[in-house]
């Protein structure tokens, strides 16, 4: 069984649309997730019901949003609608810890200013930004996604 926590919070996150067309859209957004404290204590999910405010980016391949900080973590993450899955990335640049915008045209660019990017696999693709980004574990049923820590 789990101990489940309902969290019903009013905050902000960052969404993007890409088309093929390259348009983007940002914009503010409120979310609602649910966190699931495993059992054994040592891992943690996070439920996220893509129709819910905020996370409809996801449900079209290419969309991405980027979240405040939560259960698997602190720093937030940036989710990213490929395919029939959803990947989620730490919301942290490899170089100086910035954060990240959501992906545009396959490319997620650090706010910080000083040039970083990375790929849809999480890799640095420009300097000063190196190596890749902490990818975690998803899982897609339906509308249903659940992160994993
Ligand atoms: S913090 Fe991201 S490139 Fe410097």
């Amino acid at each position: 069984m789990k101990r489940r926590e309902f969290l019903n919070t009013s905050s902000k996150i960052f969404c993007a649309c890409a088309t093929g067309a390259g348009l983007s859209l940002l914009q503010s957004c409120s979310k609602n997730v649910v966190s699931s404290p495993i059992e054994d204590g040592q891992s943690e999910e996070l439920e996220i019901d893509l129709n819910s405010d905020g996370f409809t980016p996801l449900l079209l391949n290419g969309g991405s949003v980027v979240t405040d900080g939560n259960v698997i973590s602190s720093q937030g993450l940036i989710l990213l609608r490929f395919s029939n899955t959803v990947k989620a990335f730490r919301n942290n640049c490899t170089h100086s810890g910035y954060d990240l915008m959501p992906f545009s045209n396959g490319v997620s660019v650090c706010t910080s200013g000083h040039g970083g990017r990375f790929n849809t696999n999480g890799q640095a693709i420009s300097s000063p930004a190196t190596g890749s980004l902490r990818e975690y574990v998803t899982q897609l049923d339906q509308t249903l996604l659940i992160i994993y820590k």
